[in-house]
């Protein structure tokens, strides 16, 4: 499958990181939201997504400089010059730079009609996506292939009826994409073989800012692997903050200093967002019926009265400056 030119709708933390991916692997990106301020907010994630990079890159060399002198003492001239050379930025700003360019916002579906892929990242409920993915499927081209980043919905639903319904499929991407590889594919009922594969194929060569993309197939089922093991995971520590078995600082400590979790489960689902995980947890919960799913009381308080996590300053925990 080739892919010049791609399409991300939903300029939201998912949607703009996306875009950014496929930006920063040259592909032509188009960004939609449904206003000019969300798609200039959106843009403006790409841009700082990129930034940071550039950041990052820009520190390597005198970052190193500091760690050796402060081992060994002062650098000559010549040994700064060679750590210099070394460690140059591979990802220059001047490259950064091409890859902002290459994602061009807009609030109108016309401008899908050339793209050979398109992925929707909007809220994750069935009332929001299908629209979305009814306008897509009459405004992009018969060969173009229809991703959604669902994270828990059924496909097959989602994609029943459309026109595309055999391009359709799920194409789910972690929080943060450009740090964390996995992608999770599937089709559904009606998707056609070779969409599937065609589509493992051109994830596969793809890099985000640490790895090579890593897509793996999984069958259309609710919440796929990961959130199917995260949420009861979330559930559980919820559980355990709610009969005081430790404070959430605690629960989070434990399992990343105790299970080599990279965050605690807290501080995950700030990071991926109340709504989303209680989404999840719900559909796991409604679709599977078992009970071990079944959100939490504080997780659904906490949604109730707006605080989603870092999106909003306050989730389970506050953050300032957001
Ligand atoms: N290349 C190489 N190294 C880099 C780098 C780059 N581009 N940028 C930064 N680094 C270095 C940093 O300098 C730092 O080095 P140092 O420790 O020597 O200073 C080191 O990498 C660590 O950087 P960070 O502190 O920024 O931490 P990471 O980026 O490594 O990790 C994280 C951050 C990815 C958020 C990590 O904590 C993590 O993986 N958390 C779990 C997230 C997760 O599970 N997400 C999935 C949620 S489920 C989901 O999204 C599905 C949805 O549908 C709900």
């Amino acid at each position: 499958m080739r892919v010049a030119k791609a399409g991300v709708v939903g300029a939201g933390t998912m949607g703009s990181a996306i875009a950014e991916v496929l930006a920063y692997n040259g592909i032509e990106v188009v960004l939609k939201d449904v206003d000019a301020a969300l798609v200039e907010k959106g843009l403006g994630k790409v841009r700082a997504i990129v930034d940071e990079l550039v950041r990052f890159q820009e520190a390597r060399a005198p970052k190193e400089i500091e760690r050796i002198t402060e081992l060994a003492g002062e650098l000559s001239e010549g040994q700064r010059a060679k750590v210099t050379a070394k460690l140059a930025p591979k990802f220059t700003r001047a490259r950064g730079d091409e890859v902002v360019a290459r994602v061009r916002g807009t609030t109108d579906y016309s401008d899908f009609r050339d793209v050979d892929l398109v992925i929707e990242a909007v809220f994750e409920e069935y009332s929001v996506k299908r629209p979305v993915l009814e306008a897509l499927d009459a405004a992009i081209p018969d060969y173009a292939v229809l991703g959604s980043n669902t994270s828990s919905l059924s496909i097959t639903r989602l994609a029943r009826g459309l026109k595309h319904v055999r391009e359709t499929l799920v194409v789910h991407f972690f929080n943060p994409p450009y740090t964390l590889p996995l992608v999770e594919v599937a089709g559904g009922i009606e998707t056609r073989e070779d969409v599937v594969t065609d589509t493992v194929d051109f994830l596969q060569g793809l890099k985000n800012h640490r790895y090579p993309l890593v897509p793996i197939r999984v069958k259309e089922s609710p919440a796929f692997v990961v959130n199917r093991l995260l949420a009861p995971v979330l559930a559980e520590a919820c559980a355990a903050l709610e009969s005081g078995l430790a404070s959430s600082r605690d629960i989070d400590a434990a399992m990343k200093a105790g299970a080599g979790m990279p965050m605690g489960p807290f501080e995950l689902a700030d990071l991926v967002g109340l709504d989303v995980s209680l989404e999840v947890a719900e559909t796991l919960y409604r679709e599977f019926g078992d009970p071990k799913f079944r959100p939490s009381l504080t997780l659904r308080r906490l949604v109730d009265a707006g605080h989603l996590g870092r999106k909003t300053g306050q989730g389970f925990y506050e953050y300032a400056g957001t």
